[in-house]
């Protein structure tokens, strides 16, 4: 039979599922049904300095024909409870019984600092993820595509923080700006893990009945998820673990499956979420998955994760 259970970052975790963060993490009574569920970590909504309401509704659509669910987007915005909600969560998290990892999305680097300062005070075991991605807020560029404000950011969070940390990358697309994000990376050690990808940022989906977009921020414009995504996911997973081979990936897009969880995986993933099919079938997916996964290395006669861990085949 199959064993699930893996390591991060040194750390043992049951098995390599987690929720993306956004998804079933905003407020403490979703928080603690991660904690009670199958995950094998958890993390918390991306969170500023200070609470806010996020963008208008409506913000989210899944996307399904048929009771077949394909994808979804969103322009939530960074609707959170503020840095201290999560920091309090964290203080009182069973932190042996599931890894959590607490995303910070500071509207400022200053705020991003702020937050740091505060978190590396606490001295909890929470492990600290910069979300270097949110595609969302009005008036905001991502700085996962400026690099130079990416190599700052990383630079000072590097001095402040001392600890091993990571960052929420969004897509990238072209070979250049894979190489040129790894390079940058790979200058900081103390960043210790990627995860890719956010959402696809800035689509556009349009009711055609109605001729209207689905969502109703930023003219319609938002982050893409679900199985449209999941060959960049798959790309952007097996870049940086290529380019960046002392630090471990967290993959991210288009998982509602065991499918989906082994090919993130067999690309270079050390653990895996889930978002838009766990925002629609909610905690009790991860059984499912997780059943489905194990099922898969039963089949292909895979005993461990180690066993294919990266070791994605191309044809010479
Ligand atoms: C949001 O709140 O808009 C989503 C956050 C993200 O994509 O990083």
């Amino acid at each position: 039979m199959a064993k699930l259970s893996t390591h991060f970052l040194d750390l043992p975790v049951a098995n390599p599922l987690m929720n993306a963060s956004g998804v079933w993490c905003s407020v403490a009574s979703q928080l603690e049904a991660l904690a009670e569920s199958t995950s094998g970590a958890m993390v918390t909504k991306s969170c500023t300095l200070q609470p806010r309401d996020g963008n208008p509704e409506p913000r989210y659509r899944v996307l399904a024909d048929a009771g077949q669910l394909f994808g979804s987007i969103n322009s939530m915005g960074l609707p959170n409870e503020g840095f201290a909600y999560y920091l309090h969560y964290a203080q009182r998290h069973d932190h042996e019984a599931k890894p959590l990892f607490m995303s910070l999305s500071g509207l400022t680097l200053d705020d991003n600092l702020t937050m740091i300062d505060s978190l590396k005070d606490a001295v909890t075991p929470t492990i600290l993820e910069v979300n270097l991605s949110c595609p969302n807020v009005p008036g905001k560029s991502q700085i996962g595509y400026d690099f130079e404000a990416m190599d700052t950011l990383l630079a000072e969070v590097s001095s402040g923080y001392q600890r091993p940390f990571g960052v929420k990358l969004p897509p990238y697309f072209d070979m250049a700006h894979f190489d040129e994000a790894a390079e940058i990376l790979n200058r900081y050690p103390l960043v210790a893990f990627i995860t890719c990808i956010n959402s696809v940022g800035n689509a556009l989906m349009i009711d055609l009945d109605s001729e209207t977009t689905l969502i109703k921020p930023k003219d319609g414009f938002g982050g893409l998820g679900g199985d449209y995504v999941l060959p960049t996911a798959l790309a952007n997973v097996n870049a940086f673990y290529r380019r960046c081979p002392d630090k471990a990936i967290i993959g991210c897009g288009g998982v509602k499956s065991g499918r989906e969880a082994f090919l993130h995986i067999l690309s270079g993933a050390t653990l895996v979420q889930l978002g838009t099919a766990l925002y629609e079938e909610g905690p009790g997916i991860f059984p499912r998955v997780l059943d489905e996964l194990a099922a898969i290395m039963d089949d292909k006669g895979y005993q461990t994760i180690a066993e294919f861990h990266g070791k994605l085949k191309t044809i010479a």
